[in-house]
């Protein structure tokens, strides 16, 4: 019980620094729900064992969230921005309630992982995307982890800083001035020959259901991620990416088996290595490392991911020959506001 109160708590204190006072507020009546032995700690002490990579906590806000995204909880839906409203007085009774009158639904999407796809983690991904393509060479994307591969579309979105851009001026998703300090050398978009991703449970964002569970997983209160998220779904709208369901490390080894000559080849991940077991991960490093010493200046590679470094998300990138290593920019977890960093 101990361990739940901690994972709360530290769950609340990120999203009240991560800008969350509706969900703050909420888990804060989850806390005092757990010590009286109420509805939302019946739900989720069979999780009293997880570790904060599990994100549990977040799982069971996404249900609830879904509920109300799905007019199934009409009094907490007046206090969720996301449903059209904001928070009042009755917000913890109302969230309260909610949990009591569905628990066996919660329980539900309590099995379901934290599948959020954030577009604003294009935006330090970029960084390195405009790295690669400096040489020209076309590239063949492979991301791992991706959801409803929404990122894979990054070189569709338009990117706007200190009187530089980058990205289609048309695009319905558009990112203005992100980067905190000076932005990267946006000339020139790289040339997306191949894309293609794989998740354990992969969304598919052009049906009703995938649009309303990628939505669950955007915190209520924040309107730009919800409109962000809208804006990549417009974009990728009749030509959704490609998400194979696959685990990341068959996955990976199968694709990185083949040959592609005259492309440069990108493993690309963002918040994904904390959700696969110790030895999953580990087993895919090496996989990457192994494919980066054969590569060739015909067939390069890179690994660009964007992970957790305690507060803030790093993206870092390897390229191959050679595994030069570096921090292409570091960031919110969720994107914007990103730092370029021009060296390691
Ligand atoms: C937090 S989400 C991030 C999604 C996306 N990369 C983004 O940044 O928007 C993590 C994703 O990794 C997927 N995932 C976790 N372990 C995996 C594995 N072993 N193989 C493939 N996908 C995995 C999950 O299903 C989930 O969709």
């Amino acid at each position: 019980m101990a361990r739940l109160g901690e994972l709360l708590e530290a769950q609340r204190l990120g999203c009240e620094l991560a800008g969350s006072p509706l969900y703050a507020t909420v888990l804060g009546a989850v806390g005092a729900d757990l010590a009286k032995g109420g509805p939302c700690c019946r739900l989720l002490l069979p999780y009293a064992g997880s570790s904060f990579g599990d994100a549990v906590v977040l799982r069971f806000l996404a249900g609830v969230h879904a509920l109300v995204l799905t007019g199934r909880a009409p009094r907490l839906a007046l206090h969720y921005p996301s449903a059209g409203g904001s928070p009042g007085p009755s917000l913890e009774s109302d969230f309260r309630a909610v949990v009591e009158s569905h628990e066996a639904e919660l329980a539900e999407s309590l099995l379901r992982p934290v599948q959020t796809n954030e577009v604003g983690r294009c935006v330090p991904l970029l960084c390195g995307y405009l790295v690669l393509g400096e040489s020209g060479m076309p590239l063949r994307v492979l991301e791992v982890g991706a959801s409803a591969g929404l990122n894979l579309w990054f070189d569709h979105y338009r990117y706007e800083a200190a009187g530089l851009s980058v990205g289609p001026a048309s695009s319905p998703l558009r990112f203005e001035e992100p980067f905190t300090g000076s932005p990267p050398a946006m000339d020139v978009m790289p040339t997306v020959a191949v894309r293609r991703g794989c998740d354990l449970d992969p969304i598919d964002p052009g049906t009703e259901a995938g649009v309303t569970r990628l939505r669950s997983l955007v915190w209520p209160d924040q309107t730009d991620r919800r409109l962000r998220l809208d804006a990549a779904i417009d974009c990728i709208r009749g030509e959704p990416p490609v998400v194979d369901a696959a685990d990341a490390l068959e996955w990976t080894g199968r694709h990185l088996a083949e040959a592609a000559e005259g492309l440069r080849t990108v493993v690309v991940h963002s918040i994904v290595l904390q959700y696969m077991p110790l030895d999953v991960r580990r087993r895919f490093v090496e996989t990457v490392e192994d494919a980066g010493a054969r590569a060739t200046d015909d067939a390069p590679l890179a690994w660009l991911r964007m992970e957790p470094a305690g507060d803030v998300a790093e993206t870092r990138m390897t390229t191959w020959p050679g595994g030069t290593n570096r921090v292409v920019a570091t960031s919110g977890y969720h994107g914007p506001p990103v730092r370029v960093n021009a060296t390691d």
